[in-house]
């Protein structure tokens, strides 16, 4: 512990330990967390005196250190406690709690989109389009409402990363959805999502800005070099097995090739998104336009991945930041907020 740290970076690392039937195995890619280093890095040049401190428990230790430390703010990049994405939100509470100010977003914001489900509620009823789908819980037999047409993409109502988006997500007949289901509920342990699929383009949207969001610039998926067979999608393999020939055709473009009128669609589609899910600091919207060219949203991601090689930094990149002026920008968020609220007094 050094006296002289006035920010924490708080990570964890990713979970290791496959589930138990998952097709979705651990490859270096995700289990890497090359933004840590850089982060701490970029802070120190910034004139910051950062303590890293990985997170793999919450103990009274941890809460004891933190406490002591009072640090100005916390580069929050904790996703996960114990391998469970639903304690994402839960530390973000522990800091709330304790009154360190962190970056990126709240508890409600992080539980909120977790819930994929959700989230479409919430965006459809702001009149943000979202692609038709319904849940279909563990115990709960799934059958497609009669003018549901296919093909259907399934996949886990509450996961990310794109874990059980596989070969096999897009359905074609009422049987592959039943296998698909049933893989999402054994190996998932969740609901599985059912969506209309949306056969157009995809984008992914980041946007930055906490009180105003402003998008950087927006990113498409090269899908033209998957073979003919494959389904067009970022399954699991093909974001994170670098190995794998869908990693390799799935390329990024960005900024994405778009006509102007379509551009303020998606942006404006994407910072009302933003808005409704209560997102701060950070955040990246993943879309997919239909056969016809319509836009929808398929969900929003608060805190994405802030590594310097990931479609955030490149968004950045093509905005004209570099990767340091989107770190020391988000960490002055958190700072101004720290700033404008009581410090929390606590007799641990
Ligand atoms: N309704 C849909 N239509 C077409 N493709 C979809 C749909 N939903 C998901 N996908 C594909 O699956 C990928 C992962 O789904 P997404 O909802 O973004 O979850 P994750 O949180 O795992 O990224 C998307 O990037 C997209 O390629
Ligand atoms: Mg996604």
């Amino acid at each position: 512990m050094t006296e002289t740290c006035d920010c924490v970076v708080l990570y964890n690392s990713a979970a290791t330990a496959e589930k138990a039937g998952s097709r979705e195995k651990i490859y270096p890619a995700n289990t890497a967390r090359r933004e840590v280093g850089a982060i701490a890095e970029i802070l120190e040049r910034g004139g910051y005196r950062p303590e890293v401190i990985a997170v793999e428990r919450v103990t009274a230790e941890l809460i004891r250190r933190l406490l002591g430390l009072a640090p100005r703010f916390a580069f929050n990049l904790c996703e996960e406690i114990d391998g469970d994405g639903r304690m994402e939100m839960a530390f973000a509470g522990l800091l709330e709690l304790l009154g360190i100010p962190f970056t990126g977003s709240d508890s409600f914001a992080l539980g909120l989109a977790l819930d994929k489900f959700r989230v479409k509620q919430v965006l459809g009823a702001e009149g943000i389009p979202v692609p038709r789908g319904f849940l279909c819980r563990p115990g709960e037999e799934p059958g497609l409402p009669a003018d549901m047409k296919f093909p259907v993409i399934v996949k886990p109502g509450r996961e990310d990363a794109s874990l059980g988006v596989n070969g096999d997500s897009v359905c074609s007949t009422e049987s592959e959805v039943v296998r698909q289901v049933r893989y999402i509920h054994g190996v998932y342990r969740q609901e599985a999502l059912i969506e209309e699929f949306l056969r157009g383009r995809e984008f992914n949207v980041s946007v930055i800005g906490e009180e105003t969001p402003e998008v950087l610039a927006i990113s498409e998926i090269d899908f033209t070099r998957l073979p003919a067979d494959e389904p067009k999608i970022v399954s699991y393999r093909a974001k994170w097995d670098e190995t794998s020939a869908q990693f390799g055709a799935t390329t990024p473009i960005c900024p994405a090739d778009v006509p102007e009128g379509m551009k303020e669609r998606i942006d404006s589609i994407a910072v009302a998104s933003c808005r409704a899910v209560g997102c701060r600091d950070y955040a990246r919207v993943d879309m997919r336009t239909d056969g016809t060219g319509a836009v929808y949203v398929l969900e929003v991601n608060p805190n994405p991945d802030l590594s310097p090689e990931a479609g955030f930094a490149r968004a950045a990149r093509a905005a004209g930041f570099s990767y340091a002026d989107i770190i020391l920008r988000i960490s002055e968020s958190a700072i101004a907020r720290g700033d404008r609220i009581e410090p929390a007094t606590y007799a641990f």
